[in-house]
Parts: C-alpha cells; sequence; structure tokens
C-alpha cells in the first residue's frame, strides 16, 4: 500500500500527535554516541531536491541514515533534469528502480501531488513552490509543544512574507488541528490573495500591524518570523529594506512586549537584520537550532512510519498513521 505525505491538511490531529510522539521516541537517539538503529534497513530513500536546500535536505538524509535506510540525494543539477527531461519521466525512472520514498522539493505548487500518481513509491512533500511544507509544520508543531506544552488554545503568531511561503500555509493547517490560535500578520502587499475566505472558513485572524498584535489583548505564546523570499518575488513588494524592519521586524523592543513565556522561532534560512535581529534571534527564548535539531526527529517519525511497512513491523506504534494521506 502507498501512502504519502503532501499536504498538511491529509493529516487528523491524532496522525499529527502520532507523529510527534514517534519522534519523541527518535529523539533520544541524538543523545547517543552511536546514532544508528536497524529500523529501516533495507530500504531506500531518494531526496530528489530541485530547489536549495539546506536543513531540509540534510535533516532527511541523517533521519534515514540513523535508521539504516539507503538514502541517496539528487539534485536538478546533476541530474537529467539539467538535460530537459520531464518531471514525469525522472519521477517514474526513479520508481523503476524500486525505491521504498521519494522526498521531493520542487518549485512548483502541487508538484508532490502530481508526482504522488505517478509513482509506486511512498512520496513526501519537502517543500512545493508556495503552497506547502508540512514536515515544516510538524518540526513547529514539535518545538512548540516541547516549550509550551499542549497547544490548545495556545496563541501562535506567524510574521512575514506569506504570499511566498509554504512555510506559513502548512503551519496554519498544522496549528489549527492541534487546537492552537493563529494570527497572521504581513505588510498589505505580501498577504495571500483568498486569505480573507480562508481565514474566516478555518478561524484564524489576519492583521497589517505587528505593534498592534503584540499589545493586544490576546497574549502571545509564540512569533514564527517568516523569511523574505526575494527569489520568489517579481516585483518590489515594500519600498526598503528599513521600512520592512521597521515595521515587520523582530527586534529586541519588540521581544521585550511579549510575555516571559512566549519563544521566538525561524524555519530558517535568516535574513538577519532584514526580518529578524541578530540579538532576537540568538536570544534565549529563540527555538531556531532547536528547530533543527528537531527537524530530524520528526522526518524519522515521517519516514518510519510511512515505511516501516506492514510486513515485519506489525506491532510498531501508530502504524496507522498517515493512512488518510494517501
Ligand atoms: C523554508 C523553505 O524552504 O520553505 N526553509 C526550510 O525548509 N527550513 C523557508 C524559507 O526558505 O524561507
Amino acid at each position: 500500500m502507498t501512502r504519502h505525505l503532501i499536504s498538511s491538511a491529509d493529516l487528523t490531529r491524532r496522525d499529527v500527535e502520532d507523529i510527534l510522539e514517534t519522534a519523541a521516541s527518535m529523539h533520544d537517539l541524538q543523545r547517543r554516541e552511536v546514532k544508528k538503529v536497524p529500523t529501516l534497513r533495507g530500504r531506500t530513500v531518494i531526496n530528489f531536491f530541485f530547489e536549495d536546500s539546506t536543513r531540509t535536505r540534510s535533516s532527511f538524509e541523517i533521519a534515514g541514515k540513523w535508521m539504516s535506510a539507503d538514502t541517496i540525494n539528487l539534485s536538478a543539477k546533476g541530474s537529467s533534469t539539467s538535460k530537459g527531461e520531464s518531471l514525469r519521466d525522472t519521477a517514474m525512472t526513479i520508481d523503476a528502480m524500486a525505491v521504498d520514498a521519494l522526498v521531493i522539493r520542487h518549485n512548483a505548487s502541487g508538484a508532490c501531488h502530481q508526482v504522488a500518481k505517478w509513482v509506486r513509491c511512498s512520496v513526501i512533500n519537502a517543500g512545493d513552490g508556495t503552497h506547502e511544507h508540512p514536515t515544516q509544520a510538524l518540526l513547529d508543531a514539535y518545538t512548540l509543544r516541547t516549550r509550551l506544552g499542549d497547544l490548545d488554545g495556545r496563541h501562535v503568531v506567524i510574521v512575514g512574507d506569506l504570499t511566498h511561503s509554504r512555510v506559513f500555509r502548512s503551519n496554519v493547517i498544522t496549528l489549527k488541528t492541534l487546537g492552537a490560535r493563529v494570527t497572521v500578520v504581513a505588510p498589505p502587499t505580501l498577504m495571500p490573495s483568498g486569505i480573507g475566505a480562508w481565514s474566516e472558513a478555518d478561524g484564524f485572524a489576519t492583521s497589517w500591524d505587528l505593534d498592534a498584535v503584540l499589545a493586544g489583548d490576546d497574549p502571545v505564546d509564540a512569533v514564527m518570523m517568516l523569511r523574505v523570499q526575494r527569489e520568489r518575488m517579481s516585483a518590489a513588494y515594500f519600498p526598503s529594506a528599513r521600512e520592512y524592519s521597521r515595521r515587520y521586524g523582530l527586534d529586541a523592543r519588540r521581544m521585550a512586549r511579549l510575555p516571559e513565556h512566549a519563544i521566538v522561532m525561524h524555519p530558517g534560512p535568516m535574513n538577519r537584520g532584514l526580518e529578524i535581529t541578530a540579538d532576537a534571534a540568538d536570544s534565549a527564548r529563540s527555538t531556531i537550532v532547536e528547530q533543527v535539531a528537531n527537524g530530524v526527529s520528526v522526518r524519522m517519525a515521517v519516514l518510519y512510519l510511512l515505511l516501516a511497512g506492514s510486513d515485519d513491523h506489525e506491532e510498531a506504534p501508530a502504524r496507522s498513521v498517515l493512512e488518510g494521506a494517501r
């Protein structure tokens, strides 16, 4: 049976909780001297990254390797994609080699969804265009739960370049699935079209005014800053970097307005000095480095739950997780 992780919307609350619990049990491995378990021995995972990546690609690779899967990295440059091969032909070529999972990052929104229709192996979305990045949302939820406990009723504020952010889209879905309250903040030019209807349907708030949200009656438990994604911008979305930082950047002054327990997140890579200052990024309440470490455990959990199949892992906990994500 083929199972995929394409969208955060494919995961029920139970699925998310099972993944996070599995990730917690995987996390201990990071503290061991020998970081290797035989769980996925004999399975093959291909990481196919058509877009640049540091954290996501290396953490999927480490996750696979720590569980003894054979993990192979491919990128567009250096593969036949650079010779003009179509996504379909590339995907079917890889699938023909009896691989178990294809982890894909692609610049086209919907690419993973398409690939999942063409192949027999499991497909995991590692970021498709401006659409979704489900494992980032899972590692963010893991980090939030580690720091804040149950997310029911917690208030998470997501700030920045929403229009181009797949991290924002997956995070809103997963946070709502876990019962958190979400406010998203962006300049009007970086507020996605159609957000009014989406926020009404899914019950989250939107604002153009970060200071008003921070000073509001609803105490903030976490602020998630997003990168200004210049590589996806075809026009000028704000007057100047200085103007953006002044209105939407997280700095010491804004940090001081957060409740004592509130945490500061960023998926990375950061534009230091633009959406976040160095003192905010490196402060004791920043979880940015922790998010990276948690990314390995969450990706181990996802690979494990998708690949440690029904044969020799009959008794595996949460075996049915992601079943809805077919
Ligand atoms: C994000 C991505 O690629 O979508 N990074 C990540 O995976 N950690 C966010 C970004 O690039 O700004």
